[in-house]
């Protein structure tokens, strides 16, 4: 079994199937397609609003939206969503060029934006449904690294780094999630990091936003267990990605060692395909987290070595 192999039921957590679905409501956007899957579905009907201009097509292909695409892991993500299935591609980023770049490789449409403020987490779920006329997989991806001593952070980067790893990925859900109930499929992806599992010392800010990432996925699960609705939470470790340049300090330590971010992007995809509720990328870093959990003395002695 590879890293990436999950025996359902175990720490990865498979989730159950879901309720069979309920009839899409009156004018609604109909029965969307299952989540990642290529299987062909009906096309949704009856859609709101005209679509403007630079709306894609309108055909049964699932349509995923991917924020942090015009970087690291949310492009090799939106580069293995094409090559692996018949997808509509939604991208988010704020680089426009690069962005555009990702897009055009990937056959996907560009949604740039800034997702720090709630207004551009509005404009970017409002361009989404405007654009495909839904969204049935929500990758929530796009992140910022700090570190340093909490005690001489500057407030405004402590702002930063919660308004786009945490408070993003909440409004985005929280915008797109009602739509998804109500055609009783969807699938919310949040790209953690197991900084968020066991804390990382100088990261303590970025460990809390991902942290409170992992335990808003617990929660949201059990309000949407009998939707359709799947949620999955991927916990990479390092991943050789611009990150650690942009947050400008560099990744030091010894363990783990870094996975490219094609390795994140097919964990992503197969947590989509198998409704994993919990993936850490590389797979091991599954036993610090249970270890803190289960026997946190022994795990603290053990992390302070190699801090
Ligand atoms: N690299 C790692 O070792 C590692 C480990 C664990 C978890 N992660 C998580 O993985 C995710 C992707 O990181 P990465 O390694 O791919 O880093 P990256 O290459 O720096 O990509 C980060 C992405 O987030 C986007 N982004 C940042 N701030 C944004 C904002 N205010 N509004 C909209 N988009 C914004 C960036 O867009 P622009 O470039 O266009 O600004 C970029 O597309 C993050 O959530 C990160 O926390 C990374």
């Amino acid at each position: 079994m590879s890293e990436w192999e999950h025996e359902p039921g175990r720490d990865t957590g498979t989730l159950p199937e879901p309720a069979p679905r309920p009839p899409a409501p009156e004018g609604g956007p109909g029965p969307a397609p299952e989540s990642g899957r290529r299987a062909a579905r009906p096309a949704p009907g009856g859609s709101a609003a005209p679509a403007p201009e630079h709306s894609l097509p309108r055909t049964s292909a699932p349509v995923v939206l991917v924020t942090g695409a015009s970087s690291g892991i949310g492009a090799a993500v939106a580069r293995r969503m094409t090559a692996t299935g018949d997808r509509r591609l939604l991208l988010n980023g704020r680089d426009r060029k690069r962005l555009a770049g990702v897009a055009a490789a990937s056959g996907g449409t560009a949604l740039p934006g800034d997702l720090a403020t709630a207004e551009g987490c509005r404009a970017l779920a409002r361009q989404a449904l405007e654009a495909a006329g839904r969204v049935d997989v929500l990758v929530a991806n796009a992140g910022i690294g700090y570190e340093g001593p909490f005690e001489t952070m500057p407030p405004s980067v402590l702002d930063e780094v919660i308004a786009v790893n945490l408070t993003s990925p909440l409004r985005l859900v929280h915008a797109l999630l009602p739509a998804m109930v109500r055609r009783g499929s969807g699938h919310v992806v949040l790209v953690a990091s197991v900084a968020g599992a066991v804390g990382v010392g100088g990261e303590s800010v970025y460990s809390a936003a991902k942290g409170g990432l992992c335990v808003f996925a617990d929660s949201l699960r059990h309000e949407v267990r009998t939707s359709g609705v799947s949620v999955s939470v991927v916990l990479p470790g390092v991943v050789d990605t611009p990150f650690f340049e942009r947050r400008g300090a560099p990744y030091r330590r010894r363990v783990p060692r870094p996975v490219p971010a094609e390795r994140v992007a097919e964990a992503v995809c197969r947590a989509v395909e198998r409704r994993q509720r919990e993936v850490f990328v590389p797979r091991w870093l599954r036993i610090p987290a249970r270890l803190r959990g289960g026997a946190p003395a022994l795990y603290h002695r053990m992390a302070s070595r190699l801090a």
